[in-house]
């Protein structure tokens, strides 16, 4: 595929989960929550995070921002739940520096995540991108002290 043709791709899948953001709200009973601030726009997301036997079995976002934070809000909700608190942090490290433009190993799944790859290019949109999974790490990393 082309370049060109890879970048609209990317942009449609950013755009679906922004207009169809998945697992939006916020989650009942025994929760770990998590609110954030971009502090160069001021728009914030709530995270909340259920944690069960070292797993997050439920994770639900809500808040107010661009198309790429709320998008990759999303996303990080779709690709962890499920998940292992060491797999997910694992996740969240390898999104970190793709943040920062570095390479990852080709052969993992990164599934939607992939469409955020381009936004290390725009420095300023970056605290956009990674809000939800800062919060994410706050919260997980919490639970671990
Ligand atoms: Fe505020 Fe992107 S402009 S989160």
């Amino acid at each position: 595929m082309s370049s060109k043709n890879l970048d609209t791709l990317y942009r449609q899948v950013i755009m679906d989960h922004y207009k169809n953001p998945r697992n939006k709200g916020v989650l009942e009973g025994d929760t770990l929550t998590i609110n954030m601030n971009n502090p160069t726009c001021g728009d914030r997301i709530q995270l909340s995070l259920k944690v069960e036997e070292g797993k997050v079995t439920d994770a639900k976002f809500e808040g107010e921002g661009c198309s790429i934070s709320l998008s990759s809000a999303s996303m990080m909700t779709q690709a962890i739940k499920g998940k292992p608190i060491d797999e997910t942090l694992q996740l969240s490290k390898i999104f970190s520096e793709m943040m920062q433009g570095h390479d990852y190993d080709e052969n993992l799944d990164l599934g939607d995540i992939e469409a955020l790859q381009g936004v290390s290019k725009f420095p300023a949109r970056i605290k956009c991108a990674t809000l939800a999974w800062k919060a994410m790490e706050k919260a997980l990393k919490d639970t671990q002290k």
